[in-house]
C-alpha cells in the first residue's frame, strides 16, 4: 500500500524536525519553502542528523535512514506540495501576516477532508483561521523543540474546529510516536508556555532580588524539580507528596497560598536583572554561535538519553 502523504510548509528549524517524525512513522513527506536552497540545506541537514541517529542506535521508526530519506522529497511549488496529502503541517515564521496568507492560500487549494495544521507557538487559532472556508478541518498542533527528542504536541483547536479534526489529529500524532494533549479551548501562551512562563517569571523575581544567583537558580531546576517532572507532572507529584491530592491539600494549601501570596508582579525582563543573567550564562556558555551550537548538541544527547530511559520506565 502507498504510504500516506503529509505536507510541511516551512523547511527551517521545526519543519525539517516534523518533516523527520513523520518519515520515522513511515509517512511520504513533501517538504516545501520558497526559496530552493533552503531546501537543499534541511535535506542535507536531515540526511546528517538521520545517519548520526542512525549510528547512535536512537533513529526512531522501524525503517532504515536510507528508507526515511527516501520517503522525503522537495517542493517549491505550493499546489503540487500539498497534492495528495492528508495532512500539511505549517512551520512558516512566526508572523500572523505571514501565516494568514499562507492558511489563505490553503484554503483555496485543499479538498474537504485534509486537516491544515499550524506549529505556531502563541498566535490563537482563532487570529490564524478565523473566515476561512475551511475552518472546520484547521487546528494548531504545537511541538516542543526538539520534537524529534520532545514528544509533546499541544492540539489547540478554533471554536469552530469540527471535533473530528481533534481526534484525527491527535490520532495521527500517537501514530507517529509524539505524544499530544487536547486543549479544550483555545487560551493565551497554550498550556506549556504558561508554565513556562509562570517558572521563569517566579526565577526572574528571585534572581532580581538577590536572592540567588542565576546558575543556582537554574541548578535547582536540573538537579531537583525538572529531576521528577521529566517522569510525573505537578498534579501527580501532589498525590504522591501526601497520602493522595486531598490530602496534600489539607497538608500544604494553607503553606503554598502564604508562598503564593508572596509572588511579585510581572517582571520587565530588561534593565539590571537582563544584565546579571546574561553575564552568569555567558560565563559558563559563551553566546557565540560554535558554542551554543555545540551545547545545542549536548542538550540533545542528553534528551535522546532521557527519552530511552522514559521508554525503558514507561509506566502509563
Ligand atoms: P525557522 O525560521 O527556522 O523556519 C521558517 C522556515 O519558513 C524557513 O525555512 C523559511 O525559508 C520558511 N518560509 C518563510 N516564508 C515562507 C513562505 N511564505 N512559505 C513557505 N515557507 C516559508 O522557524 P522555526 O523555528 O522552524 O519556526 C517555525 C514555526 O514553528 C513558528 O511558528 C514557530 O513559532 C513554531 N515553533 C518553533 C519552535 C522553536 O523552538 N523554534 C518550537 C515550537 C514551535
Amino acid at each position: 500500500m502507498e504510504p500516506s502523504q503529509v505536507a510541511i510548509i516551512g523547511s527551517g528549524l521545526i519543519g525539517r524536525s516534523w518533516a523527520m517524525v513523520f518519515a520515522a512513522g513511515g509517512f511520504k513527506v513533501k517538504l516545501y519553502d520558497i526559496a530552493q536552497e533552503q531546501l537543499t540545506t534541511a535535506l542535507e541537514n536531515i540526511r546528517k542528523q538521520m545517519k548520526e541517529m542512525e549510528k547512535l542506535g536512537v533513529l526512531k521508526g522501524s525503517l532504515n535512514a536510507e528508507q526515511q530519506l527516501a520517503l522525503i522529497s522537495v517542493c517549491t511549488d505550493l499546489k503540487a506540495a500539498v497534492e495528495g496529502a492528508t495532512f500539511i503541517q505549517e512551520c512558516t515564521p512566526e508572523n500572523l501576516e505571514l501565516k494568514k496568507k499562507i492558511f489563505g492560500q490553503l484554503d483555496l487549494t485543499v479538498g474537504d477532508s485534509v486537516i491544515l495544521s499550524s506549529s505556531t507557538s502563541c498566535l490563537l487559532p482563532s487570529k490564524l483561521f478565523t473566515g476561512l472556508k475551511h475552518v472546520k478541518q484547521c487546528i494548531v498542533s504545537h511541538p516542543v523543540n526538539p520534537p524529534y527528542f520532545v514528544p509533546l504536541v499541544e492540539i489547540v483547536p478554533h471554536p469552530e474546529t469540527d471535533p473530528s479534526t481533534t481526534e484525527r489529529t491527535y490520532a495521527l500524532m500517537k501514530k507517529i510516536g509524539q505524544s499530544p494533549v487536547k486543549l479544550n479551548r483555545e487560551i493565551e501562551g497554550f498550556v506549556l508556555n504558561r508554565l513556562q512562563y509562570a517558572v521563569i517569571s517566579e526565577a526572574w523575581r528571585l534572581v532580581g532580588e538577590g536572592v540567588i544567583s542565576p546558575t543556582d537558580l537554574d541548578l535547582v531546576m536540573s538537579d531537583g524539580l525538572g529531576m521528577r517532572y521529566a517522569f510525573i507532572g505537578p498534579l501527580e507529584t501532589m498525590h504522591l507528596n501526601a497520602e493522595g491530592v486531598s490530602s496534600y491539600c489539607e497538608r500544604y494549601a494553607e503553606g503554598m497560598k502564604r508562598v503564593l501570596n508572596t509572588f511579585g508582579p510581572v517582571p520587565e525582563f530588561s534593565g539590571e536583572t537582563v544584565q546579571k543573567v546574561n553575564q552568569a550564562l555567558s560565563e559558563k556558555i559563551p553566546a557565540v554561535p560554535k558554542v551554543l551550537d555545540a551545547r545545542r548538541k549536548w542538550r540533545d544527547e542528553c534528551l535522546t538519553g532521557l527519552a530511552k530511559l522514559k521508554t525503558q520506565m514507561k509506566s502509563d
